[in-house]
């Protein structure tokens, strides 16, 4: 059968899960070797190139005495793989990132969730996709990049691929401020409190340990910076373009997360002006991102929308998103679990396979 060699690195929350579904496929016409797996700290490495156990990897790179793998010794060890190989990057690191480029040119694949590569400056976007697939050089496949494992990135390359032209794109492209949002500004009007709704967020688990994190806006302006990429916008970075944060001046300097939810009482009235005035029009608030390719613009703003509209409806954590093309005057709309282990694990698997079904020998 033929095969792909696979290295992984990074086995945390996304990783472990990738991990746990790839040892549980049964592989019908591509078998899928992995040979290498490391963290920041240790590594499992098969120096033959068979394949590892992955059912017991979690001891096994606990009990390594094999220091985790840099880049460069990652691709030295796969330069000499018998079988095509892919680096499957599951951590968020941008100097691994930054590597992406001469991991394709040594004809290495990678399949990744790590938005970094694809949102930082546009010269690391052009390094990658000016080289990648060409001249026996590596693929690249970044799926879960933007809203998880929904399928989103494949189908918006494949629409601008076959000749389609998007006309606009307009997100709800974070978890956490999805949940935020759908509490706080209801269709049925309620009196709930923005800060107690971020207090409850960050409870549950939605929220970064320092909400600010989440609320600047910095997350979702990299997600929309891919998005416009591929769209034929050239984004020159993630702060190219106007981004509302949701922190007021005043908390952005204080030193805490502790600290900023204990101040953000303060500015409860003027979130909660716009609540009502986005009431008074039967709408709600929404943080959104958006893409309009006639006007050549990117931004990342809170919007209204009218209680009809698909987004006012959303319910949880999930993601939307709405792609408007000259094919699809009435708009594509995506929506469901844009986070989480399982649903991320998945969307990298998914690349795993498309890649392999390209490569495999
Ligand atoms: N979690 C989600 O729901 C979700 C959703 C969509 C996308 N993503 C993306 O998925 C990626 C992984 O997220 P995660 O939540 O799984 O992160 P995580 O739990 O923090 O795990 C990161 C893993 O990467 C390893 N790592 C970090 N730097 C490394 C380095 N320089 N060399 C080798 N290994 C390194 C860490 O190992 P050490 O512990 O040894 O440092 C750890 O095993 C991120 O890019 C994230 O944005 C996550």
């Amino acid at each position: 059968m033929p095969g792909v060699n696979i290295a992984i690195i990074g086995s945390g929350v996304v990783g472990s899960a990738f991990l746990k579904q790839l040892a549980n496929i049964k592989p019908q016409e591509i078998s899928y070797n992995v040979v290498l797996l490391t963290t920041s700290k240790k590594a499992l490495v098969s120096s033959d190139y068979s394949p590892l156990n992955l059912s017991s990897y979690d001891s096994a790179l606990k009990a390594s005495s094999t220091a985790g793998y840099s880049v460069d010794q990652i691709i030295a060890f796969l330069k000499k793989s018998p079988l095509p190989s892919i680096v499957v990057d599951n951590t968020s690191n941008e100097s691994i990132a930054k590597s992406y480029p001469t991991i394709i040119k040594n004809g290495i694949s990678v399949a990744t969730p790590n938005k970094k590569a694809f949102s930082s400056d546009i010269k690391l976007w052009n390094d990658i996709f000016d080289v990648a697939g060409k001249n026996g050089n590596g693929l690249v496949y970044h799926e879960a990049s933007v809203a998880a494992g929904l399928p989103l990135i494949s189908p918006l390359k494949e629409l601008v691929a076959t000749g389609d032209k998007v006309e606009k794109i307009e997100g709800i492209f974070s978890g956490t401020l999805s949940y935020i949002f759908n509490e706080f500004s209801t269709i049925s009007p309620n009196d709930k409190k923005f800060s107690d709704v971020v207090k409850v967020a960050k409870e549950l688990g939605y929220t970064e340990p320092d909400p600010r994190d989440d609320l600047n806006g910095l997350d979702v302006a990299r997600k929309v910076t891919i998005l416009a990429r591929i769209s034929g916008l050239e984004v020159q970075s993630p702060t190219s373009f106007p981004v509302e944060s949701l922190i007021a001046k005043e908390l952005e300097s204080v030193k805490s997360g502790d600290e900023y939810l204990a101040r953000l009482p303060e500015f409860d009235s003027d979130v909660a002006k716009l609540k009502q005035s986005a009431a008074a029009e039967n709408k709600v608030l929404r943080f959104i991102g958006k893409v309009d390719i006639p006007n050549n613009s990117v931004s990342v703003e809170i919007a209204k929308y009218d209680y009809s509209h698909p987004f006012a409806a959303l319910k949880g954590s999930d993601n939307v998103i709405s792609i408007k093309t000259k094919r699809y005057p009435n708009p594509i709309i995506i929506q469901g679990a844009g986070a989480g282990a399982d649903v991320t694990a998945a969307g990298v698997l998914g690349d795993v396979f498309k890649i392999a079904q390209r490569i495999a020998k």
